[in-house]
């Protein structure tokens, strides 16, 4: 089975061909491409949807021809396309959407309508057998959740932010020190020079029931300290970033172990781009260790946003038949779990 996956929908122009042969979990990778918009969002310090829409529909049909040629095939050979159809900037899901629908028309292939967070979700599978159900952490530029996967389409989430999600505030911690966009990289490096307990920031939802999080607090103490901060003092803005990147992780550490005494699973998933981060991996290792279970995180390129995931994700859904109209509209909001209430 050979699918073929397009993600657009906030500033990477991916497309990736995944094939599996077998059931079950592992797949392989036969190419992936991303172009990154980061040149054209930069001056202006985010993404602005108007730009990367623009930019996605320029390069989506070279990128679908240079992944064809990467994995030496061609669009008979593929089994179904599928593409992010949201949550998302709602004009760049648009562009990948009808790239994805005119191929599949075109050839009469299965079309697939793949929730952006879903393919974060399953990534884990591509490349770890991971079996169903697992407690997945799912943390993102837009979002940060705890959900139990049961399979694709089936989630209950545990979890969410009340306010910002936790690469946000990468974001513009690393907005306020100067450091550019995206934010999260460049934040983790600079933290391993600096002293992780010099600067005390609020842990917000840290030691209250439940697996809910919250972010804004914490971000505007950032400001402060910033603000606070002469801007020569290179090791003082080492110490933020190691302490604000403790205090993240202090607050995923105690969410999940709440997460994991209410839902016990023998597997904890951490996903998203901010899984990329690797200190955080490391807290979040110590966490399931402690509950009698084992972190599993996909490999870090696979973290960030990538048509692998998308691809992948089609696969798990084509197997079981869940293939979608092409008059499938593109959903701007699409919860994993319908039926939590709305935030
Ligand atoms: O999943 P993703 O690529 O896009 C969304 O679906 O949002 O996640 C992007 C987010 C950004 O906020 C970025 O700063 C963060 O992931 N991120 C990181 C790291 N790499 C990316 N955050 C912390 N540490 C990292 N190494
Ligand atoms: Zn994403």
């Amino acid at each position: 089975m050979r699918v073929l996956g397009i993600e657009t929908s906030c500033d990477e122009t991916a497309v990736a061909i995944v094939g599996s042969a077998a059931p079950g979990p592992v797949g392989t990778i036969l190419a992936n491409v991303v172009y990154s918009q980061q040149t054209e969002h930069r001056r202006f310090g985010g993404v602005v949807p108007e730009i990367a829409a623009r930019a996605h529909l320029e390069r989506i049909d070279g990128l679908v021809e240079q992944a064809l040629a990467e994995a030496g095939l061609g669009l008979d050979d593929l089994d179904a396309i599928a593409a992010t159809a949201g949550p998302g900037l709602i004009g760049g899901v648009m562009v990948g959407v009808m790239a994805a629908k005119g191929l599949a028309f075109a050839r009469e292939k299965p079309f697939l309508a793949i929730n952006h967070l879903e393919g974060h979700a399953l990534t884990v599978r591509l490349t770890e057998p991971v079996a169903f159900p697992y407690l997945l952490l799912l943390v993102s530029g837009g979002h940060c959740q705890l959900l139990t996967v049961r399979g694709p389409g089936d989630f209950t989430r545990l979890g969410t932010t009340i306010d910002d999600a936790v690469g946000e505030c990468f974001d513009k911690t690393a907005k306020l020190l100067g450091l550019g966009f995206p934010g999260g990289p460049a934040v983790e490096r600079l933290a391993a020079g600096g002293d992780p307990q010099r600067v005390a920031l609020p842990r917000p939802m840290w030691r209250k029931p439940g697996c809910d999080f919250s972010f804004s607090g914490l971000k505007t103490a950032v400001r402060q300290k910033v603000e606070a901060l002469a801007a020569d003092d290179a090791q003082g803005r080492a110490d933020l970033c190691a302490s604000f990147q403790r205090t993240v992780g202090d607050v995923l550490a105690d969410r999940c172990a709440n997460a994991l005494a209410l839902a016990p699973s023998p597997t904890l998933v951490v996903a998203g781009g901010v899984a990329a981060n690797l200190y955080l991996r490391g807290r979040l290792e110590e966490v399931a260790a402690r509950h009698g279970a084992r972190l599993v995180a996909p490999p870090v390129k696979l973290c960030t946003d990538n048509g692998a995931m998308i691809a992948w994700a089609g696969v798990e859904r084509l197997r079981l038949g869940l293939v979608d109209d092409l008059d499938f509209r593109p959903r701007p909001r699409w919860p994993l779990d319908a039926a939590a209430p709305l935030r």
